[in-house]
This record gives C-alpha cells, sequence and structure tokens, in this order.
C-alpha cells in the first residue's frame, strides 16, 4: 500500500522550493522513514533464509536513500561505474558492494579490482577472461556468480522480463557448468555463486520458487563433480501493489517455499530488492498547468496538463505502467474523467487515461503516487527541460536532496571541442 506523505507535507515542500526558486512548478519528494520501515519489513519477511540483502541503487539513486539503506544493514548492487561510486560514495563497504547486468567492461572490471566488490556477476562466461585480467592487474581477487537464464517467465511487463531466452540476460545453465569445470584458468575469481533475476514487478511467488529451484539444481550438479558452490543470488523483482489493491507477494510462501527445496538449507541467499524498498516511499507533486476542454466531433475531451511530462517520468509511455493520480485540494463541482497528460511535444507524454477528477485550477497540485522506483532515474532532457528536484522528508524534516537542474542543457553545452589531432 502507498505511504504516501500527507498532502500538507507536499504542499509544505512546494512553497519552501519556491520560496528558494520560484517556478518550481514540479518536484520529487520521497519518505526515508517509509524506506526505513520497508527495509526493516523485508528482512523480517526474509529472515528464515537469513539472507544477504542488497539494494539495488539502479531503482533510485538519491544519495540520501542510499545512505539510510545503508544504514539499514543493507548491501549494495551496482550495474555500471557511476552507481559503483555511488555505492562507495554513500558509505557501503567494498564487502557489501555487489556488481551485476549485462555488458561488462575494462573500466568497470578495473574498479572492481582496485575499490574492491563482494562478488560480481557475470552475465557471459567471455567475460570471466576479462575479471581475470583485471584481478590479476590489481594483485585482488572477487567472488564471481555466475547469471543462468533460468528459462522463467516472469515479470509486469515484457520490457522487464529478464529470466527466458527471449531477453539477453544470463548464460544457459549448461554453459555455467562448463565454466565451473574450468575454473583453474581464473586463478583470481573465486567461482561460487549462481545468480538468476527473473524479472521486475514480480507478484508470484511460484517465479521465485522455480528460480530457486532452477539455482539449486545447478548447485546440485555442480556439488555431484565436487565443486562447492556456496551463494545464490535470486536477484530482485518483488512486486508492488500499484493499484492500492492491498496486494504484495507473499513473502511467507516465497520463503517456505525456498526451504522446501532440496539443498536449500545449504545455500547461502541473497536477494537484490531495489522497487520493493523505494517505489511507495515516493511521489511526484505537479501543477496543474492547464485544465483544457476540447470541444470535438465525437464529444467533449478533458485534458489536465501537469507541469511534469514523459521525460520526468517514463514509466507510462514506456510500459503502459498504471499509478494513482489524485489532486491534492477538492474544489468544489463536478467531477469528470481527464487524461492526465504532460507539456511535451508527443502523444505518448500521458500519464493516465480517464482519471475522474474534480475542476481544477492552474496552480493546484497534483500527485502521482508510489514513485520511488524508476522514477527520476529514469528521467531525461527531452524537449530541453531540466530535470526536477528531489526532496527527502527525514523523521519531519524536508531537506533538497538534490537541486533542480537549472538551464536546459543545450543552452549549458553549447561550446564545440575539436576531437581530433
Ligand atoms: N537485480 C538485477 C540484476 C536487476 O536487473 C534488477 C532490475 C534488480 C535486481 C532490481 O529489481 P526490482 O527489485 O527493482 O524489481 N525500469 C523498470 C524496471 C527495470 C528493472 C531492471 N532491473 C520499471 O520501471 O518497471
Amino acid at each position: 500500500m502507498s505511504t504516501m506523505l500527507d498532502g500538507a507535507t507536499l504542499a509544505r515542500a512546494h512553497r519552501a522550493l519556491n520560496a528558494r526558486a520560484s517556478g518550481t512548478r514540479a518536484f520529487w519528494v520521497y519518505d526515508l522513514d517509509a524506506i526505513r520501515e520497508r527495509a526493516a519489513g523485508l528482512k523480517h519477511h526474509l529472515k528464515s533464509l537469513s539472507p544477504r540483502l542488497s539494494y539495488a541503487l539502479k531503482a533510485n539513486g538519491l544519495p540520501a536513500i542510499g545512505r539510510a539503506l545503508c544504514e539499514a544493514g543493507y548491501g549494495a548492487d551496482a550495474g555500471s561505474l557511476g552507481e559503483l561510486e555511488l555505492a562507495r560514495s554513500c558509505g557501503f563497504a567494498a564487502s557489501a558492494r555487489t556488481l551485476s547486468g549485462n555488458g561488462r567492461t575494462p573500466e568497470e572490471a578495473a574498479w572492481a579490482a582496485r575499490h574492491g566488490v563482494e562478488a560480481v556477476s557475470a552475465d557471459t562466461p567471455d567475460e570471466l577472461g576479462l575479471l581475470e585480467r583485471a584481478m590479476a592487474d590489481a594483485g585482488s581477487r572477487c567472488h564471481v556468480a555466475l547469471r543462468v537464464n533460468p528459462g522463467i517467465v516472469a515479470g509486469g511487463h515484457r520490457g522487464i522480463e529478464t529470466g527466458h531466452s527471449a531477453t539477453k540476460f544470463g548464460m544457459s545453465a549448461g554453459q555455467a557448468m562448463a565454466a565451473w569445470r574450468e575454473r583453474a584458468r581464473w586463478p583470481h575469481l573465486v567461482l561460487d555463486g549462481v545468480h538468476v533475476h527473473v524479472g521486475s514487478q514480480v507478484a508470484d511467488a511460484g517465479a521465485f520458487i522455480a528460480a530457486a529451484k532452477v539455482s539449486l539444481e545447478v548447485v546440485a550438479a555442480c556439488a555431484r563433480e565436487g565443486h562447492a558452490l556456496a551463494s545464490v543470488n535470486l536477484g530482485g523483482g518483488f512486486a508492488v501493489d500499484y493499484q492500492g489493491e492491498g496486494r504484495e507477494p507473499d513473502f511467507a510462501a516465497i520463503a517456505s517455499g525456498i526451504r522446501a527445496l532440496p539443498g536449500a538449507a545449504r545455500a547461502r541467499w541473497c536477494f537484490e530488492p531495489g522497487r520493493w524498498l523505494v517505489a511507495h516511499a515516493g511521489t511526484l507533486v505537479a501543477e496543474v498547468l492547464w485544465d483544457k476542454r476540447r470541444d470535438d466531433a465525437d464529444g467533449s475531451h478533458r485534458f489536465v496538463v501537469l507541469a511534469a511530462g514523459m521525460n520526468d517520468f517514463l514509466r507510462p509511455a514506456l510500459y503502459g505502467a498504471r499509478h494513482i493520480i489524485e489532486p491534492l485540494g477538492l474544489r468544489a463541482g463536478a467531477v469528470t474523467a481527464a487524461d492526465v497528460v504532460g507539456p511535451v511535444c508527443e502523444s505518448s507524454d500521458r500519464f493516465a487515461e480517464s482519471v475522474p477528477l474534480p475542476p481544477l485550477e492552474p496552480g493546484d497540485l497534483v500527485v502521482i503516487r508510489d514513485v520511488g522506483a524508476y522514477g527520476a532515474v529514469m528521467s531525461s532532457n527531452y524537449n530541453g527541460r531540466g530535470r526536477l528536484a528531489e526532496v527527502v522528508h527525514d523523521r519531519g524534516v524536508l531537506r533538497l536532496a538534490r537541486a533542480a537542474e537549472g538551464a536546459p542543457p543545450g543552452a549549458r553545452d553549447g561550446a564545440e571541442t575539436p576531437l581530433e589531432g
């Protein structure tokens, strides 16, 4: 369920931002206490597995959020050089950092070797040579989990499924086993883990249990050949309830289903949740620019134009994601259906269709809920628009955690530099 901050707090944040910089018409706000509560809640839900929990920084890379989760005892999972740096600057120790994702680069491998990570997830056996060279050059070693594509279809949308053969992620179980057999080729790598991530916004407990089963089969097959595999990383993916229907993944079923699998007791379980920890804690607050009504031949159409657009919050345009949208104050008058749209020059700049809304005036505030995950991190400068400010609410105090981008980037980056010679 959404844990949105109350309207008075959101309006206070709007006033405070405008006192600093007038014309601040939209912004993100995150409730850090709600994130701490979710962090403790997930630990509790999964405690019978005693897992290592690493926050997937890609869901929301605001340093204030990373620091809060670091203090809550979480590790950090990074998917890029930038996220590795972010993990370090948020205070995650080398032993609390992991590196996952496909498309590994020499720079990421060198960073991991130089500054240290607990484990790297290898997406293809070809990557092992790159990791070995980087570790050897730095005189260090690291654990490696082989990412297996388990052939499981799960995820809230085609674009966020990752666990079946039509997706780019991971290697086959057979390739993982072949790599283990040859592990002596990479003396600076400790190949002791399996990594599976079936997708994001996964509500079905069965998908996690099926992923654990595939992983344990690989572990058992390796054990028969005398190779001990210690860790099984089931990735992230826990769904959140965007519609406010009270539905969450059945963690008790996930934990007991996994524990019932043969060999489960010997595995060291890891999870890398992102969305579940932060989605509900984030709200996008935007002024109404226009409540526009158009008399068309086929009837009248109403469009509420917000000061935030698809460049700010892409999920509805990219995945057809539906988020609850509501006004902060209620004006008298008939509630009618409106499409809620942004100011960007294309028709996919639409947050929702047919939302029942009261009359609205320019300057009224509207909120889009549960945007703490994959919201601000996916913003762009499309249409010459600067990214929005990010505010945190922490134990009753509002803080500006990231200022809005000022001048449109086009105006800032006009100078050219000779590229060759
Ligand atoms: N681990 C790995 C290897 C991942 O690729 C991801 C997410 C996670 C963990 C965290 O998954 P989560 O717990 O957040 O579901 N932009 C999309 C979601 C993309 C997820 C990418 N990978 C969206 O807005 O729905």
